[in-house]
């Protein structure tokens, strides 16, 4: 990858060393011990094996951690931070489906400044950092060009089965249906699905109720492959159950306007 920050460097390598237990454990799906968080949202011994080998390696660095397993931990630096989703596409996982992905991002003063996105079945590493711009392995990536609404690639998420807007969130799937020539997408890994808006495989995204870990390493990815990515109606990224809506902007006005 033609990126070269410490702490892209960083993310690099840790992200090697976790892909290699969680292809191994995909490999023994049948194996796994699998504990319920909440309905919908699983999580796996992989999971908790993949996030600690993760910030064991990225520890080094005396940063803080914002973790989807571990949630909030403050290092030696407050203001340099480590953002990390251990496998996105859990419930894939689970059930064989090879697409999901490691997300690690790098946020500096609430800004986020490198991201990975690391699918290990493909081998497919998504990787950006500010003003450097955005690769898949080591060619560059660009959005798609599209302008045409009715024709656009759009993927999605949710809603999960705790979602208290589970109807509207329904209703608004219709919606967009409707507008276009129905090419909806739900792949089932929001990190991917914005790694694949950002190399211009899909022209669109969109969810309701999304976490920070889930898109922070995409946000840079997006930025730096020239599309627009932003919340819906909240004021930044953070958070929890945020409305986002990533596109190649070309389509960012017809989509937006929808939602
Ligand atoms: C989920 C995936 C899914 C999205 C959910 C996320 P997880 O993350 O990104 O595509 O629809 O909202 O929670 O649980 O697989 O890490
Ligand atoms: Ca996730
Ligand atoms: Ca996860």
């Amino acid at each position: 990858m033609k990126i070269n920050s410490p702490q892209f460097n960083l993310m690099h390598k840790a992200c090697m060393k976790a892909s290699k237990i969680l292809i191994r454990d995909f490999g023994e799906i049948e194996k796994l011990q699998v504990s319920e968080k909440s309905p919908g949202d699983f999580v796996t011994a992989s999971d908790k094996r993949v996030e600690k080998v993760l910030m064991k390696e990225l520890e080094k660095s005396e940063y803080s951690f914002l973790t989807e397993e571990s949630g909030s931990i403050d290092g030696k630096y407050k203001d340099k931070r480590w953002i990390i989703d251990p496998i996105d596409g859990t419930f894939n996982f689970l059930n064989g489906l090879p697409h999901f992905a490691i997300s690690l991002a790098y946020e500096e003063n609430g800004e986020i400044i490198s991201g990975i996105i690391y699918d290990p079945i493909k081998d497919e590493m998504f990787g950006a950092h500010k003003g450097s711009g955005a690769y898949l392995n080591n060619t560059r990536m660009r959005v798609s060009n599209k302008s045409e609404f009715r024709n656009s690639c759009l993927v999605t998420g949710g809603p999960k089965s705790t979602s208290k807007i589970k109807e509207a969130i329904l209703d608004e799937y219709k919606k967009v249906s409707l507008k276009t020539n129905s090419h909806i997408r739900k792949s089932g890994s929001a990190a991917l699905d914005l790694a694949y808006v950002a190399a211009g495989r899909y022209d669109g995204y969109w969810q309701r109720e999304i976490n920070y870990w889930d898109i922070a390493a995409g946000i840079i990815l997006i930025k730096e492959s020239g599309g627009f990515i932003n919340p819906i109606k909240e004021k930044d990224f953070m958070g929890k159950k945020i409305d986002i809506v990533a596109t190649n902007s070309k389509i960012h006005e017809d989509l937006t306007n929808l939602l």
